[in-house]
């Protein structure tokens, strides 16, 4: 585990490098989970940066999974965008999945809006959905504040009893029935992955109270509340989770159901980032 000067220092060291490229002051972070990076499109005047070149990022490996950060404007708003997560299955520890989340807290981010594929527990949901996550549920066996308070950041032990800005989700909702969309609201259950839930863990998710599942997400929400930040989630159901309906889960239908909604999840994005920012 990093020393907390040094953790402050590379921050540091990532934040003077983006301000030296990047003019505007983002008010809004947004995370583009798997398939979904189809909303850069959307930003004006663009900055885009590629992860590798960032001091101190870590470097994305997963295909579908571009690895950029890109600053512009979205319908007058300013945002920065991570096209492409780090995930903890990738090997990352908890610390590199959620840096970039403490880089926008630096740059004066105060709301983030976060997306995943997941698959769909709740029988009511069907594959395409999106689902607007309500509150979430850690089973990744690992917490991203686990070690010494950064209390410059944030405080030890955060309430995370409005993890999901419920002004936000109530705003969000208006704003997807202005775009023509229902979605309804769940739990979202964090695996560490990269494998697929047996059937068993599934059930027990279901349970336990999920709607969703999924492998992301849940450390950046952690680490967003922490620094203080408004945090709006939102699910694409990509799949029905596993032993749900008789059939086998891939990443093809996984990204191909991504794909399929891409256009109406950006346009929904694009409208709360409008509407919350
Ligand atoms: N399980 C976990 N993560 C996922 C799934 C799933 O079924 N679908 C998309 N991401």
């Amino acid at each position: 585990m990093m020393r907390e000067q040094e953790f402050m220092d590379k921050l540091s060291e990532t934040r003077r490098f983006i301000i030296e490229k990047v003019n505007i002051e983002p008010q809004m972070g947004v995370i583009l989970g798997s398939g979904l990076g189809g909303f850069v499109d959307l930003i004006e005047d663009k900055v885009v940066i590629p992860y590798q070149e960032i001091p101190n990022f870590p470097v994305s490996t997963v295909e579908g999974h571009k690895g950029q950060l890109v600053f512009g404007k979205v319908l007058g708003k300013t945002v920065v965008a991570m096209q492409g997560r780090f995930h903890f299955y990738e090997g990352y520890s908890m610390q590199s999945v959620t840096f970039p989340v403490r880089v926008m807290q630096v740059l004066g981010v105060s709301g983030l809006i976060v997306t995943n594929a997941a698959g769909g527990i709740n029988p009511a949901y069907r594959p395409g959905d999106l689902i607007l996550i309500k509150d979430h549920i850690n089973m990744m066996g690992d917490n991203p504040l686990r070690g010494a308070n950064l209390s410059n950041l944030g405080p030890r032990f955060p309430d995370l009893s409005e993890g999901y800005d419920l002004e936000w989700r109530q705003k969000a909702l208006t704003i997807a029935r202005e775009v023509g969309i229902h979605p309804q609201e769940g739990i979202y259950a964090a695996m560490s992955g990269p494998s697929y839930e047996s059937p068993a863990e599934i059930r027990f998710l279901r349970t336990i109270g999920a709607d969703l599942v999924g492998m992301s997400t849940v450390p950046e929400v952690i680490i967003a509340n922490h620094g203080g930040m408004r945090v709006l989630g939102i699910s694409c159901v990509t799949n029905m989770a596993a032993g749900i309906l008789s059939q086998r889960l891939s990443h093809a239908e996984v990204m191909e159901t991504a794909e399929r909604i891409e256009k109406q999840f950006v346009r929904f994005v694009q409208a709360l980032v409008k509407g919350l920012a």
